[in-house]
């Protein structure tokens, strides 16, 4: 019986070590692939705007805008850049606008983080459609649903080329979606952050109010404060500054974009020291 036992705990080690032997072959497979495509960018976390997702509609999920994105981020994860994710709420649910309304403001902030959610699994479920393999954690626990947020098992699944998707925000109210994208990028050492919209970069003034307004190629965190450009909300801007971790706005809508742009090309304005 002692035999036995001896004999099944040998086996046991033998298998985790051949586990661990292809983990490490993996990963150096990955990093030769990584080479072989000499990606600017290895690591990145995309922030994905709920507005964005509601294409031509007045609200909720444009099947045909979340099929592009898909497609899109499948396209770099096929380059072998470590692709993390925050999705915004807005199409579901606007937490300032409720509180307009008269609902108290941390409710409606909760609210909001459960929208991030929904397009989240949304997010999820059409990447897997076309085999990209995925994981969702959430920063409020809901076990039957995702993950919890972990970071180190979220950057375990990035170097083993999963997709990874942080929900809820970062669960806390009076924070926005763009300070949750700066904390996580920050703390999964992203090499930059970004920020997917409907507009092509930075401008001057709001190209959709303003005609004559123009765009910037690049800014510093600085001049970004000077000319008091809205990036992003000030929490979150000041992470990525204080961190110094880059920032690059651009046209989440064109396909091909964000593929461009991990490449190295000139695409949106790049924020940056
Ligand atoms: P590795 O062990 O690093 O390969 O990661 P893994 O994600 O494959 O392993 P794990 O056993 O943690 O997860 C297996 C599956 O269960 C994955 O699809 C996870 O997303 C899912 N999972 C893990 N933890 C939870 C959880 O708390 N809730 C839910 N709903 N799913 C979970």
């Amino acid at each position: 019986m002692a035999e036995l036992k001896q004999q099944q705990s040998k086996q046991k080690i033998k298998s985790e070590q051949l586990i661990l032997f292809n983990d490490e072959k993996n990963h150096s497979l990955t990093f030769a692939l990584r080479n072989k495509f000499n990606m600017k960018y290895k690591r990145i976390l995309l922030k994905l705007s709920g507005e964005a997702l509601m294409g031509e509609k007045q609200f909720g999920i444009d099947n045909n805008r979340l099929v592009q994105y898909a497609y899109d981020i499948k396209s770099i994860v096929e380059r072998k850049v470590e692709v993390a994710i925050v999705i915004g709420g807005g199409n579901i649910f606007r937490g300032l606008q409720a509180v307009e309304g008269g609902m108290d403001r941390v409710q409606g902030d909760y609210m909001g983080m459960l929208a991030t959610v929904i397009n989240s699994m949304a997010l999820q479920s059409a990447l897997e459609q076309l085999g990209v393999y995925t994981r969702l954690q959430s920063a409020i626990k809901m076990e039957a649903i995702c993950e919890p947020f972990i970071r180190r098992k979220a950057v375990r699944h990035l170097e083993k080329g999963r997709v990874v998707i942080f929900g809820a925000g970062t669960g806390n109210p009076y924070f926005t979606t763009d300070t949750a994208a700066s904390l996580r990028a920050i703390e999964i050492e992203a090499d930059v952050i970004l920020k997917g919209t409907r507009v092509d970069g930075i401008y001057t003034a709001d190209p959709e109010k303003v005609k004559d307004a123009s765009r910037f190629d690049r800014l510093t965190f600085t001049e970004v404060i000077q000319r008091d450009l809205k990036v992003m909300d000030m929490t979150a801007f000041t992470l990525c500054r204080e961190n110094n971790l880059r920032i690059i706005v651009f046209d989440m809508n064109k396909p091909g974009n964000l593929t461009r742009i991990v490449e190295g090309a000139q695409v949106g304005t790049l924020v940056d020291v």
